[in-house]
């Protein structure tokens, strides 16, 4: 009897032979079809060729809803009208000049006027460029060497910033202290050396940590929510822990705020009412375009000022670039208070509406996360922190990928990981039709999920 994954896979590859055949070229320019790991899952990617609010069309013509927004930094979705327009008319005078624009104050001052911990702030290309150059103003500042992580956190593409992503339990230690686990084979022991990992969610460990290595931590840095690994939102206890053990030790308290920036208009710090000394962002304030910014208090973005004895080197091609200016400052300026108010809304009904397709279906899964961001689990046990994640992950094992690709034959596209978040141009229907789809794709399975993994089933 063939598998359950053999048949949803090979329902997939009827479904889209355009993109089967397009992966087949994209295999000879790049390594494994893909240039970016993130966009990639088995067997291969749709390929998609246009888009228009929250619906994209790929290769062979399906007209699928975007719930991954680009890894959730489109928030008023594709093609956004206001947003085309300022970029068609930036286009036309210029992409770039390497030098300052108006366009640069402006969002700026927007980003400043919403953000609390924002006094001034830096443009970057990427998010994974603005909590690198936190982490060396830190640094810079302190005259200390080490930075603290949370294990599961993720802060961009270089080595630091993925230490103990995916904490292996063979590997990763006690909870009280848990080792420096590096991702792949690239990562050095220097780095692992610099890397004080932290278990998140766990308020007086994390305290306890700090305290232990205060005298050579130059930072600590957190996502207010678990992006990456989940959608786990932080406690307001364990924040306030960070808060206060950082201060107590003259340490730097980043947050990067490259996906929470959207849950609220001076971002997650404004939620929980915890202000950060840095703060890393991204995504949304970029209108769709590249982008990043690292903002916080005047005394530590200093270290940014060229006329510093020694300032923090940063420089970057395209950073501040008038298109990316262009784009971001339309799509800010679209969003007011009330409207995150209604994607929040849209997040918690997505949210209840899986956690029904589960119930319903007798599957054991639960969604997790914050306003507009949610996260597909197929596990109904708590989840706290990283380790709670990939437990679930390992006995689900292949599971999500059938439910993303099961979804996806539904019209309803998220982050292989089984993340979704909503944008400005869905409403009720939307989301409901995500809801539907889950229903069914979950019907679909369970005779197969009965076969190999009845420990998912429920009661
Ligand atoms: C929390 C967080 N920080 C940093 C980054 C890196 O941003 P970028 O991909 O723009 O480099 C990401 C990207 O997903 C992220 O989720």
């Amino acid at each position: 009897m063939t598998s359950l994954r053999e048949q949803i896979f090979e329902q997939y590859k009827r479904w889209s032979p355009r993109s089967a055949a397009l992966i087949a070229e994209a295999r000879e320019v790049f390594p494994g079809g893909d240039t970016r790991m993130s966009a990639h899952f088995a067997p291969y990617p749709l390929f998609i060729e246009r888009a228009a609010g929250c619906r994209q069309f790929d290769a062979d013509g399906h007209e699928i809803l975007d719930f991954m927004n680009n890894f959730t930094s489109l928030i008023h979705g594709h093609a956004n009208p206001a947003t085309v327009a300022a970029v068609r008319e930036q286009i036309a005078i210029g992409s770039a000049y390497a030098a300052p624009t108006r366009s640069q104050i402006a969002l700026a001052r927007l980003i400043r006027d919403r953000v609390p911990g924002v006094e001034q702030l830096r443009f970057t290309s990427s998010g994974t460029e603005a909590t690198l150059m936190a982490i060396r103003c830190a640094r810079a500042s302190t005259g200390r060497q080490k930075i603290m992580k949370m294990e599961g956190g993720y802060h961009g593409s270089f080595e630091l910033a993925e230490v103990s992503l995916v904490p292996r339990p063979n590997e990763a230690g006690s909870l009280e202290a848990p080792r420096a686990v590096p991702i792949d084979a690239s990562i050095p022991d220097s780095v692992l050396g610099d890397t004080v990992v932290c278990p998140y969610n766990q308020p007086a460990l994390a305290s306890a940590l700090i305290d232990h290595h205060a005298k050579t931590l130059a930072a600590v840095i957190v996502e207010p929510m678990l992006g990456s690994l989940g959608m786990i939102p932080a406690t307001r206890d364990f924040l306030l822990a960070l808060r206060e053990a950082t201060q107590r030790h003259g340490i730097v308290l980043i947050f990067d705020e490259v996906i929470t920036l959207r849950l609220h208009m001076g971002g997650a710090q404004a939620h929980f009412g915890i202000t950060p000394d840095l703060t890393a962002m991204g995504k949304i304030i970029g209108g769709g375009l590249p982008i990043g910014a690292i903002g916080g208090r005047t005394d530590l973005m200093r270290r940014f000022h060229p006329d510093e004895a020694q300032p923090v080197m940063h420089a970057s091609t395209f950073s501040g670039n008038p298109l990316s200016m262009a784009a971001g400052y339309a799509a800010m300026t679209q969003l007011d208070a009330s409207g995150i108010e209604r994607l929040n809304g849209l997040g918690d009904r997505l949210r209840a509406g899986f956690n029904t397709a589960f119930a319903r279906n007798g599957i054991r899964g639960q969604a997790t996360g914050l306003g507009s961001l949610v996260n597909l689990h197929l596990t109904d046990a708590p989840l706290h922190d990283a380790r709670d994640v990939l437990a679930g992950l390992t006995r689900s094992r292949h599971l999500n990928q059938l439910v993303h690709l099961g979804m996806l034959q539904r019209g309803v596209a998220s982050a292989g990981r089984l993340m979704y978040c909503t944008s400005t141009p869905m409403g009720d229907t939307e989301v409901d039709t995500a809801i539907d789809a889950l229903d069914d794709t979950l019907r679909e399975l369970r005779p197969g999920i009965g076969r190999e993994l009845p420990g998912l089933l429920a009661g």
